[in-house]
Formats: C-alpha cells, structure tokens, sequence
C-alpha cells in the first residue's frame, strides 16, 4: 500500500499536496493523508453530514462547524443524497461556497435509484444541491436491491468520463459483494469502501480490511466514535489515556482509527467545540502501549 503514512506527512515540509488528479488541494501542513487505489492523496479525516440540516441545531451553527472543520484541515466531507433528504447537501452546498477548489467532496446515491437513468438523475440533484459541477467521490450507498451491479459501474464509468464525477465506490460492501464487483468489467476502478468501523465496531478488520489492503484500496471509516451518542467516548480507557495526553477522548477514538494510514475517517459534529476536539486527532500519535491498553478495552 502506498499510502502517505502520518509521520512521513509530518516529516513533509511543504504546506500543499498536489493530489494526483485532481484540481491543487491546499491541505494543512499537519494533516496526514491517506492515499485512494488511483494515487489520490485526500485527508485522512473529513467530516461526516448524515443528521446535518435537519434542525438538530440552528443551521448557522452547524455551517459554522462545518466551516471550522475545513479551516482545520478536514476538508473531505461525506454526504449523501438520503440526508434529510438532501439538506444535508444544501447545507455542504452554503458552506464551500467560494471554496470548493479546497475540498473534496463525496456524495453517494440510494440502491433504490442504482439504475442507469436513475443514477443520472441522482447525480444531477445531488450537483444541484451542493450548488457545484463535479464530485471527487460518488458512492454506491448498499448493495442491497441492486439490481444490476454491472449497470451500476458502466454508469459510473460513464459520469466519470463526462466529468460530473471524478471517481467512484462502494459502502457497505462485504467481501462477497467486493469479489463480484471486482469480477465485473471496470469493477476495480472502485476507489474505497465506505463501512462502519470504530474502537467499539471491529468488524472490518476480520475480512473488508484484509482484502482492502490485498487490492490497494482504503476504506473510508463511518460511525468512528460509535454513531449518535458516541458512546465511544465514555469508555474509561478511552478517557484515562485522553486525560495522560492532554486531549478529549474524541480525539483519542479518531487518532486511533486512523493509525494504519489506510483508513479515511469522517466524524459527524454540529458544534464547533466538538469538530475542534475531533481536528486535534490529526496531530495525535498513539504509542505503542497505548493502542494496547486500546486493545484490551475493546478486544478485536
Ligand atoms: N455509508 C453509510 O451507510 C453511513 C452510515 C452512517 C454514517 N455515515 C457517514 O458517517 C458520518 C459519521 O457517522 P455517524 O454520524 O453515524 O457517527 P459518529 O461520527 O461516530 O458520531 C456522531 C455523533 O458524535 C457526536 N460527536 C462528534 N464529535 C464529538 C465530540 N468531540 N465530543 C462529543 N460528541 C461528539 C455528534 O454530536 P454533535 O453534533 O453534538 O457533536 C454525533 O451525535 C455520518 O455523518 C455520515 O456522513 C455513513
């Protein structure tokens, strides 16, 4: 795998990464990146939008936590066309208004529209929504009720070649669904697979980050604190080795979901101190005995 580890970034002098593909990405010069299976350097943590725009909080907070996140380096964000039934996607479309070219953007469409002329249309409203021309990353958001998954990829290939996206992949893919993919003509063009994976859910690492790194393709972390609630950070080992680092527990969870450097993680917050907690895990590297006392806490 030849992702940029965090401490060969650290090592990097320069304050921009020019990302393989892509329009110039200024990227903070403390964010580690983590590279796609096209070379791609993104950031190895971006912001997540599922329950964004859906008046949890008053839209103005939520966009100025966004907006904090991206000035901190975060500047992948995930969203998708099912959130809030797109307002999630409005709210991204306000916030990188007059900053696009600084982000990289990733939207996904719903199995139920996981045909050809479905997914057009879906990436068109999606386009729409977040008021821009293109995205870095289209996903396939299950592959359940997926009729053809060949029809699936053509389509995708086909956005691809007609610049609304720049690349594609899959979520909630297992490794049967990974194989038939693969089996299917431009089926490994897939750029990740966007699965849950946290210190409280390790399931990915029995088989879906095996064969990941078997094919050179990062999976993108969803959930990574343990999802509404984020039950993660009441964990006392969690807490203690948080408190001996001078850190929040956040910070703690997603430092160590991304310290293989194969691993994209997209944490979800509305409030800036949050998204302030969760920027600090960019600089935050686990020790050794650490990550064991992380072990023991929640045995793989
Ligand atoms: N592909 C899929 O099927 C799928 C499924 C689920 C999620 N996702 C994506 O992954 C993103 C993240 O997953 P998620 O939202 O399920 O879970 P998450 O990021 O693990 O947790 C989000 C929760 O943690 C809280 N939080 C965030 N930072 C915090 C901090 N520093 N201290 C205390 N609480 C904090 C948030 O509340 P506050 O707003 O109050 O901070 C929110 O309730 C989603 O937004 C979505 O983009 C994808």
């Amino acid at each position: 795998m030849t992702a940029i580890t965090r401490r060969r970034f650290a090592a990097c002098s320069a304050g921009l990464i020019w990302a393989a593909g892509l329009p110039r990405m200024a990227v903070s010069a403390a964010a580690p990146t983590v590279s796609l299976s096209d070379g791609t350097a993104v950031p190895a943590m971006g912001q997540g939008s599922a329950r964004l725009g859906q008046g949890r909080r008053a839209l103005a907070d939520e966009e100025q936590a966004m907006s904090t996140g991206l000035s901190l380096g975060m500047t992948l964000i995930d969203t998708a066309e099912i959130y809030g039934d797109g307002r999630a996607e409005q709210l991204i479309g306000r916030v990188i208004e007059g900053r696009r070219d600084s982000v990289f953007l990733v939207s996904k469409v719903w199995p139920s529209h996981a045909t050809p002329a479905g997914i057009r249309s879906a990436c068109s409203a999606s386009l729409a929504r977040l008021e821009t021309d293109h995205l870095d990353l289209y996903l396939l958001h299950w592959p359940d009720r997926v009729k053809d998954l060949a029809d699936v990829v053509d389509t995708f290939e086909q956005l691809r070649a007609g610049g609304q996206i720049r690349r594609w992949g899959v979520s909630n893919f297992g490794v049967a669904d990974l194989d038939r993919l693969f089996h299917i003509p431009a089926g490994d063009r897939c750029a990740t697979n966007q699965v849950p994976y946290s210190l409280a859910d390790r399931k990915a690492e029995r088989e879906i980050l095996p064969w990941c790194a078997q094919h050179r393709m990062p999976i993108m972390a969803y959930s990574p604190l343990g999802g509404e609630g984020a039950h993660v950070l009441q964990n006392p080992a969690v807490r203690r080795i948080a408190a001996s680092r001078g850190a929040s527990a956040a910070a703690v969870a997603l430092a160590w979901a991304m310290r293989s450097g194969t691993v994209i993680t997209i944490p979800e917050s509305g409030s800036v101190a949050h998204v302030r907690e969760n920027a600090a895990a960019l600089t935050l590297n686990l020790e050794r005995d650490e990550l064991r006392q992380l072990d023991e806490a929640f045995p793989a």
